[in-house]
């Protein structure tokens, strides 16, 4: 059953985040192309709800202006000091109400570290909640090691909760309970915000504990249930870069997962990162030791890798890249990019074009069936179809202050080792000699020759290197031939 929209979800992420040692507050790190914060306000975001709003402390002006990037409508509050987390939602819903936002219906609460919590299991939160017509409803979760956690105390008669107790305020027995809060709760708003008026700071931390509020509202005879997460995984904060490393492999599981089950094949999982934006097409293959970053796109029939990093790039169907960084590169369909290539934005392949071996590509518009085979750099320029550019060639774009931009036509034939001199243009069925320096136009059709002419001077080394290796190699060579 699908729940009611929500009338708020409220994220905590005003805490310090001591362990992770970082000048980056906690919830800004990121995994598989999103912060924590982002993860979490994404899930949040599948819910619909009315409002959300991310408390922020530590580092809020950094938190609040990446959230105004990924989440516009988002909203924050400040919580000055870090006095418990029925303090930071008390924060929360006095500024819902000083926007004339005052909640009413189902309010969830969900912490910014916990990027792993997916908005299905979110969504079942809220459904079992409304379902049920409770005042509160926390997720819970069985886990094999509950140090640190809030344990949950439940009734030995009816099994329904009975409070929440924090590990240091919990007795030896209540140590012993693997069923542990996750600090995800739904909640009916107003009897949250009447509950949090009778929560104190009468505990070992002497903060307003959000987990009080459990017993509150039963005291007052009001429901209150639990919902076990089906996998505890989910529930895993972070909070140094050892939970931050596994939270990254856990979430990069799940998008191999999606991606294998859509029908791509993923040669070896283990190497093989994706960010949450990247898709790949049915019978894509990525080959190991392969990052697929940011909106990456990988169409049917295409192999990327071995050893490939992509980020915001789009990789034709059918189309071969290998050992190769791209980035904000289109590579067209068939087109044949690696080994050992470099396309950095604004490089365009089209269709069935190549960009070989240790080839650099900038803002440069390749042609279809157009190749760029080996050893060159091609920058600012656009090349028409089916033409070759020769082996180590250079497109010379920048003059020591700007950069100016070179068009060679279709259907022509670069000599190996040119220069082009931008602003240049060489004209279509255009051919060039090798070791040229083109300055000049080319017309269609013509031949470009700009090198120095050829000087071979006779017995030369007998002469300067006489009695040399070189020298008595020349003298064999001149017994073994006679002379023309
Ligand atoms: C809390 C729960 C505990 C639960 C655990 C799950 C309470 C009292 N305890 O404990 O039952 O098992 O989470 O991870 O709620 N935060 C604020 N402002 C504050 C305090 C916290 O924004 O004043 C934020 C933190 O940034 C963090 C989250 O709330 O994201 C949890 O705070 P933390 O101090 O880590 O709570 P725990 O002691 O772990
Ligand atoms: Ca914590």
């Amino acid at each position: 059953m699908s729940p009611t929209r929500p009338a708020a979800v409220v994220v905590l992420a005003a805490g310090e985040g001591t362990r992770m040692k970082s000048a980056t507050p906690k919830v800004l790190h990121p995994i598989c192309g999103r912060s924590l914060l982002g993860h979490v306000v994404a899930a949040a975001r599948e819910l619909d709800p009315e409002h959300l709003l991310v408390v922020v402390g530590h580092g809020r002006e950094q938190v609040a202006e990446h959230l105004a990037a990924v989440d516009p409508d988002a909203l924050t509050a400040v919580q000055e000091e870090q006095n418990g987390t029925g303090h930071a939602v008390r924060i929360g819903l006095e500024e819902l109400a000083r926007r004339g936002a005052t909640p009413e219906g189902t309010l969830v609460v969900t912490y910014g570290d916990t990027p792993l919590l997916t908005a299905h299991t979110l969504a079942t939160l809220v459904s079992a909640h409304q379902a049920d017509g409770n005042a509160v409803t926390v997720l819970t979760a069985h886990v094999p090691d509950p140090t640190g956690y809030g344990r949950i105390v439940r009734d030995v008669t009816d099994g329904q909760v009975t409070a929440i107790v924090e590990q240091k305020d919990a007795s030896p027995d209540q140590q012993a309970i693997t069923e542990i809060n996750s600090g995800v709760y739904a909640y009916d708003a107003a009897l949250l915000a009447e509950a949090l008026t009778k929560v104190t700071t009468d505990n070992s931390q002497a903060e307003e504990y959000l987990t009080d509020t459990l017993a509150i509202l039963r005291g007052a005879g009001h429901r209150v249930g639990a919902w076990t997460a089906a996998d505890h995984r989910e529930i895993a904060g972070v909070n140094n870069r050892v939970q931050l490393a596994e939270a990254r492999r856990v979430f990069n599981d799940r998008l191999l997962h999606q991606a294998m089950l859509g029908g791509a094949t993923v040669v070896d999982p283990a190497s093989t990162w994706l960010d949450a934006g990247v898709v790949l097409e049915p019978d894509a293959v990525i080959h190991p030791n392969t990052q697929l970053l940011g909106a990456t796109r990988v169409a049917a029939g295409a192999e990327v890798g071995p050893n490939c990093t992509l980020t915001d790039t789009t990789v034709g169907e059918g189309a071969r890249v290998s050992n190769t960084v791209a980035q904000e590169a289109e590579i067209g369909p068939e087109a044949n990019v690696g080994p050992y290539a470099y396309l950095r934005p604004g490089a365009r392949l089209g269709k069935g074009a190549k960009a070989g071996t240790y080839v650099e590509m900038k803002n440069a518009s390749i042609g279809e069936g157009t190749k760029v085979p080996h050893l060159s750099y091609v920058g600012d320029a656009t090349i028409g179809e089916y033409t070759n550019i020769g082996a180590a060639s250079v497109f010379v774009n920048y003059d020591g202050e700007a950069k100016h931009h070179t068009t060679i036509g279709s259907y022509c034939k670069t000599g190996s080792d040119n220069m082009f001199v931008a602003p240049v243009v060489v004209g279509d069925g255009a051919y060039t000699a090798a070791g040229s320096v083109i300055t000049k136009d080319v017309p269609a059709g013509s031949l470009a020759v700009a090198r120095g002419q050829q000087r071979n001077i006779e017995g030369w080394v007998a002469r300067k290197r006489p009695g040399s290796a070189a020298a008595q190699a020349a003298e064999r060579a001149r017994e073994t031939q006679p002379d023309d």
